[in-house]
């Protein structure tokens, strides 16, 4: 076969393949676009679903991650080319910050890269708690309050970008305030902070970042399941799962 017909024949497998298993898309995905109390997207098109199965696993539009995928693997597959987080974590090595500052500044907001964007602070804390030093998650969690406060200690001013984002007179909420009062004492306040000064969003828009730099950096600051990420049961494997299968039926 040519190369063009072996495209098209794979274009029809993928074709049959979508046609026979139905990927559906959880109410997360359409939540703030339809009304909640109407019925669910399968319930209401039953007629289009006839005679079809729903996905139960790999999503065929997506490209297909390792049998035993490891963290890199999902900034690969799930979340390339992942700048802002290259970016941050370069900025950190050049600034000379310590492994664990490097490795918190590289994976700090993976989970609005891949995941959820809300409170991503606390859904991305969740995420890598199982696999790195406690530090680094609660910092990770604390990062996202932290944006919001300036500190001059640290050269850190309230972003212009969020003026821009949110607005001159948004104010954090309540529930960010509260853990704001707790992280301004906390022992690991350092650690949180320094996400907050490497994370920028472009400091040199020329310079060319990859994933090679941070490797080693990861390999010792990330306990990476032998099983893989998502087939190892620990507490937040099935949110890596939910990451590789996002149209998984159930
Ligand atoms: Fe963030
Ligand atoms: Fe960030």
């Amino acid at each position: 076969m040519t190369l063009s017909e072996r495209a098209d024949a794979l274009e029809k497998q993928l074709s049959d393949e979508l046609d026979r298993f139905v990927p559906v898309r959880s109410p997360l995905y359409t939540s703030g676009d339809r009304d909640p109390r109407l019925p669910l997207e399968v319930k209401s098109d039953e007629g289009k679903y006839r005679g079809k199965l729903f996905n139960m696993g790999h999503d065929k539009r997506l490209p297909k991650m390792p049998d035993k995928p490891t963290l890199l693997d999902f900034f690969e597959y799930r979340m390339a080319p992942a700048t802002h987080l290259l970016q941050s974590a370069t900025h950190a090595l050049n600034a000379g910050c310590e492994e664990k500052i490097i490795m918190a500044c590289l994976v700090h907001d993976m989970a609005v890269s891949m995941f959820i964007r809300g409170d991503h602070g606390y859904w991305g804390a969740q995420l890598l708690e199982p696999y790195v030093d406690e530090e680094v998650s609660w910092s990770i969690r604390a990062h996202q309050v932290l944006r919001f406060y300036p500190d001059e200690k640290y050269g850190y001013k309230y972003p212009d970008l969020y003026i821009k984002f949110f607005g001159a007179d948004y104010k954090p909420e309540p529930y960010i305030e509260r853990a704001y009062q707790k992280i301004k004492n906390h022992k690991w306040y350092e650690t949180a902070r320094l996400i907050t000064v490497n994370d920028i969003y472009s400091f040199d828009p020329n310079m060319s970042v990859s994933l090679d730099p941070f490797r080693d950096i990861v390999a010792r600051n990330f306990r990476q399941p032998e099983e893989g990420l998502g087939w190892d049961d620990s507490p937040s494997s099935h949110m890596w799962r939910t990451i590789n299968w996002p149209t998984r039926f159930l």
